[in-house]
């Protein structure tokens, strides 16, 4: 006898997003059994007679993996609204950032900051998300800057992945900014980051990825390396951000560690995306920066294509250069801003963004055996999701096979 099914979703149109071109399934059942896709077919082909706990009338809508956010600074203290407003008035992110500004601004914040009253900041930005239909969520460090406040703001983050209905998976990123304490001497803050920052991190088991600023006002690409090599010796996973204002080179780095994303990517050159290609290194889209630093140099996504490189689009949430909690938003904004395709937004919150997160075997398509994290929408073709601009179509969302009130 079969065992009886948790939850049966009846009477849904699934974009499984398996195949590139994201189509949509005629009407279906999926089965749900221990928070896993236990059995999925054509309405036609349900067992009437199946043994079933609850059951969910979907009347025709439309079903997606649960939207899956891979790159955000969620966790952090304050905004920089002040900053906003002197680069209407002209000043560049790098002018402000040289001035002391910037990210170190945001770490002062951060630093200050209790850890109840950073959750509570970061809570508000984490939920926002997942009322848009986030299921999974990268949350980086990199607002604290010393061994103490890294890991508190990791620690933060676990919490959040603790106390609310969304997998978070957390990224260390040490080497995000200069501390002001390290003023002009930004080899030894990396000596720091590297033997002391990274490994007790990873011993902690507070980070599941380690991730740099590649920048002229970030670290060079032997800062960079020196980091990567640590986080190997740790056993753990990098990414990078690459090439946003510039090109460093590091989406080549990144890939020669058998990088898991490379992320923004504005500047990067054909090398660099073949070399993404033979690593498998996803690249990670961030329309929202580009928009908000009013940048005007796309990234090549007809390289990406032309060589195979899987491309994700995710918020970077953070106060600096992309204070948003709106995945779909961001959808569009990859559409009108990038020209990728709907089909390729969806993809690029779905699959590409599991597989920038490592989670390409559990999470990121409706699949049997993948886990039961879902979407239903008030849409009828997927393309709607990218073509509303900042609309909120989700109908309701599973995590993990349980469905919470949004
Ligand atoms: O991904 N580029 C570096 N980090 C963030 C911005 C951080 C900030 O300005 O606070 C980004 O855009
Ligand atoms: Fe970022």
């Amino acid at each position: 006898m079969s065992p009886t099914i948790d939850l049966l979703l009846r009477n849904v149109r699934i974009v499984t997003c398996a195949d590139d071109a994201c189509t949509v399934t005629p009407p279906a059942f999926v089965a749900i059994f221990g928070g896993l896709i236990a059995g999925l077919g054509p309405m036609t082909h349900l067992d009437p007679d199946a043994p079933v706990l609850r059951e969910i009338d979907a009347e025709g809508a439309l079903l997606t993996p649960g939207l899956i956010d891979c790159h955000t600074h969620l966790v952090h203290a304050g905004h920089r609204a002040r900053e906003f407003e002197l680069r209407l008035q002209g000043a560049s992110y790098e002018e402000i950032a040289r001035a002391g500004g910037g990210i170190v601004s945001t770490v002062k914040q951060t630093r200050e900051a209790v850890p109840a009253d950073l959750h509570a900041q970061s809570a508000r930005r984490l939920q926002a998300l997942m009322a848009h239909g986030v299921t999974t969520v990268e949350i980086k460090s990199g607002y604290g800057l010393s061994l103490k406040d890294e890991l508190k703001c990791l620690r933060v983050a676990r919490e959040l992945g603790l106390r609310h209905p969304v997998t978070v998976r957390t990224t260390l990123l040490a080497a995000h900014a200069l501390p002001p304490e390290y003023a002009g001497r930004a080899d030894d803050y990396i000596a720091h980051v590297a033997e002391h920052i990274v490994p007790e991190a990873a011993r902690l088991g507070l980070a599941d990825a380690v991730d740099a600023f590649c920048e002229t006002i970030g670290f060079d690409l032997a800062q960079t390396r020196q980091v990567f090599e640590a986080a190997k010796r740790a056993g753990l996973p990098v990414k990078l951000h690459a090439e946003q204002l510039s090109n460093m080179h590091g989406a080549e780095l990144a890939a020669g560690f058998g990088a898991l994303s490379a992320d923004h990517l504005e500047h990067v050159d054909e090398a660099g995306v073949m070399a993404m290609a033979r690593a498998g290194t996803v690249a990670v889209l961030l329309p929202g920066a580009f928009y908000f630093l009013r940048d005007t140099h796309v990234p090549p996504i007809d390289l990406f294509r032309r060589h195979g490189v899987p491309m994700a689009v995710a918020t970077d949430c953070n106060p600096g250069s992309s204070p948003t909690t709106h995945l779909p938003l961001m959808m569009n904004m990859a559409c009108t801003l990038f020209r990728m395709t709907p089909a390729e937004a969806l993809l690029g919150v779905t699959r590409h963004a599991a597989r920038a997160l490592g989670l390409a075997d559990t999470h990121g398509t409706v699949e049997l055996g993948k886990v039961a994290d879902l979407c239903l929408w008030n849409v009828d073709h997927p393309a709607e999701l990218a073509y509303a601009i900042g609309a909120s179509p989700l109908r309701q969302r599973l995590h993990g096979g349980r469905d919470h009130a949004l």
